[in-house]
This record gives C-alpha cells, sequence and structure tokens, in this order.
C-alpha cells in the first residue's frame, strides 16, 4: 500500500486530538542546578515548540495540562511564576499563534482567577475564535472531577428549569455540557517524566485515548521524541471494544 510520508509519519494515520500532560519541568531544572520556575519557562518554551510540530503534522486538536486545581497546593511563588507565564504567553505569542490559523481555548474554572488573567484568557480567545487550522486548549485551573461536577450541575439546573427531562440525558448531552464540547474525544495522550498516571485530566475524554509515557522530561520533548510518540501511535490497532 502507498502511504504519504513525512519523517516517518504516514500522514493517512494522524491522531485529530493529542493531549499532553507536560511533566518534568522541575526534575529537569534540578538536574541543572536550577530553579523549578525557570524549568517551566524552559517547559512554556517547549510549548511553542511543540504547537509547531502539530501545526506540521495538521492536528487538529492539541490539549494540554498547564496548571491542575491540584496545582494550588504548590508554593505560592511557583504559582504566581506559572500564572505570570501563562499571561507572558499570550501577551507575547497570541498574535503570532493567530496569525498561523490557532484558535485558543483555555478550559477549566474560572473561579479563583484575577480579573487581569480573565481578561487576558478573553481577548485571546475572542481574537483566534474564527481560526480552525489547530485547536490549542490549555488546560489552566482544570481538574476532571470539577469538569464533571459542573457538567452535573448545569444539566440539573436545566432539568429544574423545565427545559430538559431526565430522558433527555444522555452521552452526547453529557458531552456538549463539558468544558470541551464540540472536541473529538483524545486520540493519543502523552505524558512526560516517567509518570504513568492521568492525574484528573480528561478521563472521560480520554476513555479510548492510546496512551504513550516516555521518560524524557518536559522541556526535552523535541521533534525526535514528538515523532517516537506518531510513531507508536501508528502502531497501535485501535478497535474501540469491538474486534
Ligand atoms: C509539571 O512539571 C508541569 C506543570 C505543573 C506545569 C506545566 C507548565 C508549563 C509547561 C509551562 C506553563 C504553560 C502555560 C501555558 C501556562 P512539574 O513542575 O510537576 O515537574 P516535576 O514533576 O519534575 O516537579
Amino acid at each position: 500500500m502507498f502511504f504519504k510520508r513525512k519523517s516517518n509519519i504516514n500522514l493517512d494515520n494522524i491522531p485529530t486530538h493529542i493531549a499532553m500532560i507536560m511533566d518534568g519541568n522541575g526534575r529537569w531544572a534540578k538536574k541543572r542546578g536550577l530553579s523549578r520556575s525557570v524549568g517551566h519557562r524552559y517547559g512554556i518554551e517547549n510549548l511553542k515548540t511543540v504547537v509547531e510540530l502539530n501545526l506540521k503534522f495538521k492536528i487538529k486538536f492539541l490539549t494540554v495540562y498547564a496548571f491542575s486545581i491540584e496545582n494550588w497546593k504548590r508554593p505560592k511563588d511557583e504559582i504566581e511564576t506559572l500564572f505570570e507565564l501563562m499571561k507572558q504567553f499570550f501577551d507575547s505569542y497570541g498574535q503570532e499563534l493567530s496569525d498561523k490559523g490557532v484558535r485558543i481555548k483555555v478550559i477549566g474554572t474560572r473561579e479563583n482567577l484575577s480579573n487581569d488573567i480573565l481578561e487576558i484568557i478573553d481577548k485571546v480567545e475572542n481574537m483566534t475564535k474564527d481560526n480552525d487550522d489547530l485547536t490549542l486548549l490549555i488546560a489552566f485551573n482544570y481538574g476532571f472531577s470539577e469538569e464533571i461536577l459542573t457538567c452535573v450541575k448545569k444539566i440539573t439546573h436545566k432539568c429544574l428549569n423545565n427545559e430538559l427531562t431526565i430522558s433527555d440525558i444522555n452521552n452526547e448531552l453529557i458531552e456538549n455540557n463539558l468544558y470541551t464540547s464540540g472536541v473529538p474525544n483524545v486520540d493519543l495522550l502523552i505524558r512526560t517524566s516517567g509518570e504513568q498516571r492521568l492525574s484528573n485530566f480528561l478521563l472521560l475524554q480520554c476513555s479510548y485515548a492510546e496512551l504513550y509515557f516516555t521518560e524524557v522530561y518536559w522541556p526535552d520533548f523535541k521533534e525526535q521524541e514528538y515523532l517516537a510518540a506518531l510513531n507508536e501511535y501508528q502502531k497501535r490497532q485501535r478497535r474501540f471494544g469491538g474486534l
């Protein structure tokens, strides 16, 4: 059979939606005698590299785990760094992403986010809303347990207001009331840094995702690693419960 190929990748079998747990910034920095904040800085630089790779391979959806609700347990200065990086990412890179056809969506709860963060999120989401080459979903202040709780509350509210009856509740309705409404389920989930768990990330959306774990720390997850993950994905047989 003839396949169009780019770097040994079969372009006819590209995942539609890739999700990434960008883990290991802290350990990457520690190994080099640097602070965790510096590790996150390199981490965000690497996010730019990875976005470019996703554009190159025409991936339609990329979701990255930037800040989990559980991350509020971290020291205050580290949290401040992550928030500052998020702002800088949008300020310095938002326009460029928009020009490249990237739509940005921030998923997670808006609770506990300051007005300046909320404003910049709204600005970048609005600026990129008509783009559709790649949708970059940034999970920020995100946790699946909160996402499903919010979904249940929204549906219950509609039932109590007689906008819905219990018999209207089905899988599609649930999907449509998640933060990822309209986004297809994850095909490939990548986690860097050797940890092998999902950490409350897109649990329903990953129901049939292929899982890929690599020892490499996030700041080192570059083209070669990315290609290795795509290669591995293309070797998997996806049966979705069938034969
Ligand atoms: C995990 O590494 C990484 C995070 C908790 C944050 C990921 C954030 C970035 C890559 C940069 C920020 C990006 C945006 C868009 C705001 P870790 O700190 O848990 O590393 P460790 O497990 O080695 O300690």
